[in-house]
């Protein structure tokens, strides 16, 4: 796999701190909540952040998983998300959900969520990303926690795949251009 890599963005280093400032942020925002704190860990990007983030968060947790896919403009189903797996969870009134995803790109995915949780009157909705790409913009949206903005550049490994591949990876590098052009 090392091969593919242009180079690497983020090393681990580098992710470690990432996580250690976004989990001291959400340790101290979330303090002095009454309601449990539920991680939605979105599919698949997010699961090895997640897993590094939630090891450095002191609160009491738990945890969901869902898959989602948002169409982009110009479809017909433009303004929805797709479900593949949605949370197991009722009553969302009575907690506190951050989300926990891996990439911001055109927003979409992340801003119409956000609307369907609040839809289903959850306590609080929140949005944490490992990376950010404010240039690939195409909604109004914002993340309440972001490690890292970042250029439109192809990113893989921590848990970013390209055709499912290189997830593994323990850092965030570059694609070679070769290898998807
Ligand atoms: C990525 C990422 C977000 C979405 C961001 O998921 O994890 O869910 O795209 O893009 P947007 O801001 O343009 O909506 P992907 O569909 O690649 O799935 P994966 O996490 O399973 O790889």
């Amino acid at each position: 796999m090392l091969k593919d890599v242009e180079r690497i963005l983020i090393d681990e280093k580098e992710l470690d701190e990432i996580t250690s400032r976004l989990a001291d942020k959400i340790n101290h925002d979330y303090k002095d909540s009454d309601k449990p704190l539920i991680l939605l860990i979105i599919l698949k990007g997010s699961l090895v952040f997640a897993s590094d983030l939630m090891k450095k968060i002191n609160l009491p947790l738990e945890l969901e998983f869902m898959k989602v896919s948002s169409y982009g403009a110009g479809t017909k189903t433009s303004g929805e998300i797709k479900i593949h797996l949605d949370l197991m969870r009722d009553h969302l009134e009575q907690y506190d959900l951050l989300i926990i995803e891996d990439i911001v790109d055109s927003g979409r995915t992340l801003s119409r969520l956000t609307q369907l949780l609040k839809n289903r009157n959850a306590n609080s909705v929140r949005t944490c990303t490992l990376l950010d790409k404010p240039s690939r913009r195409e909604v109004d949206f914002a993340p309440d926690y972001c490690g890292a903005q970042i250029a439109d550049e192809f990113v893989i490994g921590y848990g970013l795949d390209y055709n499912e591949k290189y997830r593994n990876l323990p850092f965030v590098g570059i694609l070679k251009r070769e290898i998807y052009s």
